[in-house]
């Protein structure tokens, strides 16, 4: 039998690297917002039930970190409620579930990376509305594996990369936060991670919880900047590098507060799955196709 899979927010960074993965692999219901709008309970209830998938992949969210400073209650109706729906209705069909979370739901305050079990303690609206799907996610459906990542970036959609090339493409010098330490993470890899996983909980029930899933090595913004830099220069994606001057926190004031330090330990997902950490330097190889992307907006 095939499994069927179900993925939500099928047009994000990590929806699309699912879809293009999973095509062909079993059968496969992706839905965009437009199709399936996870706040929606009637919907969330009616498609899962029709569909009756294996596994859901949750990778609908409310992403935007400032915004949703403004827009809490819209950030909650999304991340938890639409989480919270997903996870209730895939418990009824027997289907496992996915959800991602994020670095964000830690202070940053800690000195090392943090492992699974650290406290939580989310600093801005978004983070809260994040951990708090995280409960009500494993409540709900105790099948669930909930995926914290960082930073997350690929050749599609809204990201650091892109966002650095767009400007320096403009010819301007730019000033990027530099006490900010957390892990890059490229999308593809967070598909790669998530399939790997659902095969073999389809057959190992004792798998289910929280894992964090990452990139390495661990930089600041600013380096991550110059990494990017360096490399569109040598790929020829730009002609000249732009100057980066590192800047603190303080200096670059945003309406979230964000951790200084993002690092998630990656060892329990190595040592249960065996996957590494996602390779984002080796994801940088290809900056034509973040650049194509750019240019088609
Ligand atoms: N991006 C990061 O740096 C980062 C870091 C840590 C954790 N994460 C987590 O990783 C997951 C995937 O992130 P991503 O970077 O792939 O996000 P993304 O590119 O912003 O994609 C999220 C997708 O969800 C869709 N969406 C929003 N509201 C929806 C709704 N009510 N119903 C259905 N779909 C809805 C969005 O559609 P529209 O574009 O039309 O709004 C978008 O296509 C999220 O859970 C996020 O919290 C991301």
């Amino acid at each position: 039998m095939m499994t069927r899979f179900l993925i939500t927010g099928a047009k994000g960074q990590v929806g699309q690297c699912l879809v293009s993965q999973l095509e062909g692999k079993g059968e496969l219901l992706a839905l965009g917002r437009e199709d399936l709008d996870i706040s929606c309970r009637d919907q969330v209830f009616q498609v899962i039930h029709e569909f009756c998938p294996d596994v859901v992949i949750n990778a609908a969210a409310y992403t935007a970190v400032d915004r949703a400073e403004e827009e809490a209650n819209l950030a909650q109706k999304i991340n938890l409620d639409g989480a919270k729906y997903l996870a209730e209705a895939s418990h009824q069909v027997g289907a496992m579930i996915f959800h991602l979370s994020t670095d964000y739901v830690f202070n940053g305050r800690l000195t090392n990376p943090y492992v699974e079990s650290d406290v939580p303690d989310p600093q801005n609206v978004y983070g809260q509305t994040k951990l708090a799907s995280e409960i009500a996610v494993r409540h709900f459906n105790p099948r669930a594996f909930i995926l914290r990542t960082a930073w997350v970036f690929a050749e599609q959609g809204n990201n650091f990369v892109k966002t650095m090339l767009r400007l320096a493409k403009k010819g301007e010098n730019l000033a990027v936060v530099a006490d900010q330490i957390g892990s890059p993470t490229y999308a593809g890899d967070i598909a790669t991670a998530i399939i790997q996983m659902a095969n073999r909980a389809l057959t190992d029930d004792d798998l289910f919880g929280i894992y964090h899933f990452s990139g390495f090595p661990y930089v600041s913004w600013y380096a991550f900047a110059e990494r990017i830099f360096e490399e569109a220069e040598v790929q020829n994606v730009i002609k000249k590098r732009p100057l980066v001057k590192a800047i603190s926190t303080q200096d670059y004031p945003t309406l979230a507060k964000r951790p200084t330090n993002s690092r998630l330990n990656c060892s329990k997902i190595q040592q249960v799955f065996g996957i590494q950490p996602s390779d984002w330097q080796r994801a940088l190889q290809n900056l034509q196709g973040y650049e194509r992307n750019n240019a088609m907006k």
